[in-house]
């Protein structure tokens, strides 16, 4: 896959370039750990966060899956942390200052802000798409919503 890498471009028309070249990706391949491996070596390369990965539900914890970035916590569970919040409320999360939040579950010490959006089919969590990096402030609505984006088009 092509991506761009110029820094002159906003981090919304990195979304906007992103997302038809994941819907082309994912629309030819049907397996799920593959498109969802890809997704996050896409977003780790294209916005360079520090750790982009997916954790699903079985057997009612959170468990990880593929992922981009240092080795993480392996199981979360419900209501616990970011992700197990996420997965609670069906609701993304955007964390400033992860330092700040409740129950904040710390996988690095580098892990500075967070974005957790949760994946659902049939109005069930069944995965969540954890976002983190070594900045304060780094996520806002933009993310939310291309990220939003991004994972409706893993869902299909
Ligand atoms: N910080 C997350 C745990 C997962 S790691 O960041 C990869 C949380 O609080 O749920």
């Amino acid at each position: 896959m092509h991506t761009l890498h110029s820094n002159t471009q906003t981090k919304e028309q990195k979304y906007i370039e992103l997302l038809p070249q994941l819907q082309a990706l994912f629309e030819g391949e049907d397996d799920r750990i593959a498109n969802f491996a890809n997704c996050c070596a896409a977003l780790k390369e294209v916005f360079g966060f520090w750790w982009v990965g997916f954790y699903f539900i079985k057997n009612n914890q959170l468990v990880l899956g593929p992922f981009q970035g240092p080795i993480a916590c392996t199981r979360i569970a419900f209501g616990k942390g970011v992700c197990g919040n996420s997965w609670k409320t069906k609701e993304t999360i955007v964390v400033d200052d992860v330092s700040k939040f409740d129950g904040h579950i710390a996988c690095s010490s580098q892990s500075k802000s967070e974005i957790v959006i949760p994946i659902l089919s049939n109005n069930e969590v069944i995965a969540v798409l954890d976002i983190d990096s070594e900045n304060l402030n780094c996520f806002d609505e933009i993310d939310k919503k291309y990220l939003e984006n991004i994972v409706s088009l893993l869902n299909k």
